[in-house]
């Protein structure tokens, strides 16, 4: 079955990127010259996504206006005779059919999923969190996820190895694998202790789910932090039906973590065209002095 439906949670509150999320939400954080959220819905489009739902929380009305018209911006530009601008201003407002939910509450990743069930009905669909933006790769990110969707008929889960040292701030997998990159997920654990971490797989920014996960999380209680995990709930699924795992081949930074942002911002910035000539000296300069 195609998918077609995806969904972003962007309703966190980014307390590790504070101050800058105070006022601005930490998905619209600016990778040289494009928010962070911008990345994740041309991931999800150009993974043949059409319906997009934002997950979003008070003060976050700043992603509504970027994906909307400006009509008084579109019209100053064109009288300025900055035509390609323009265009690129209106076709970010163009880019997909995208609805809006609050999470009135910041009550965990599951819970802000659990928010899009009446979007998603009873089909298949993807999440693609909010603060992970994926670069480069053989294929979109979400399409290599949608892809193993397509041929297994199970869940699948975005994976990527971390540091074994790392792994506690992340979830841990059970898997075994199946083919190249792709794995089967029997197990998974959030945050875990030492002694609970199955591998140094970890599922990181993009799952595709089917629309059972709604009635798991339904009743799947609060876990780490007090918050409703989607690991939790995709751990009933995975043991239920089964998952599979796809170590998507794009290079995943976290826009809620300080050096994700920084990381983001080099690599971006190396390849921009209207930057990147310059800024390759600069580095190179100030890396004659490390
Ligand atoms: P994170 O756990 O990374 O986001 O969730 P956070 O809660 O903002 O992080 P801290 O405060 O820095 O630790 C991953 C994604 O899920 C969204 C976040 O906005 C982020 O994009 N999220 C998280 C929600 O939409 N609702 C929630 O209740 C929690």
């Amino acid at each position: 079955m195609q998918i077609r439906k995806a969904v972003i949670p962007a309703a966190g509150l980014g307390t590790r990127v504070l101050p800058a999320s105070k006022a601005m939400p930490k998905e619209m954080l600016s990778i040289v010259d494009k928010p962070a959220i911008q990345f994740i819905v041309e991931e999800a489009v150009a993974s043949g996504i059409t319906d997009i739902l934002i997950i979003t929380s008070r003060g976050k009305t700043t992603v509504e206006d970027h994906f909307d018209r400006a009509p008084e911006l579109e019209a100053r530009l064109l009288s300025a005779g900055k035509q390609k601008v323009y265009e690129e201003i209106v076709r970010i407002s163009n880019l997909a059919n995208i609805e809006y939910v609050r999470q009135k509450e910041t009550k965990g990743l599951g819970h802000a999923v659990l928010c899009a069930k009446a979007f998603v009905g009873n089909e298949p669909f993807a999440v693609l969190y909010g603060d992970d933006v994926v670069i480069g790769g053989e294929k979109p990110a979400c399409q290599e996820l949608c892809e193993v969707y397509e041929k297994y008929g199970l869940g699948v889960a975005g994976i990527k190895p971390v540091e074994l040292s790392q792994i506690g701030k992340y979830c841990s997998l059970n898997v075994q694998k199946q083919e190249e990159r792709i794995f089967k997920v029997t197990d998974m654990i959030e945050k875990p202790s030492p002694e609970n971490v199955m591998s140094n797989y970890s599922i990181l920014g993009r799952v595709v789910l089917p629309p059972e996960i709604f009635s798991i999380l339904e009743s799947t209680p609060p876990g780490t932090n007090g918050e409703i995990q989607l690991t939790d709930a995709m751990r009933v699924l995975a043991q239920q039906q089964g998952m599979m795992g796809v170590e998507y081949t794009g290079t995943r930074y976290d826009m809620g973590n300080k050096l994700g942002i920084l990381q983001a911002t080099v690599q971006v910035a190396l390849k921009h065209p209207e930057v990147k000539d310059e800024f390759r000296e600069y580095i190179k300069e100030i890396a004659k002095n490390l």
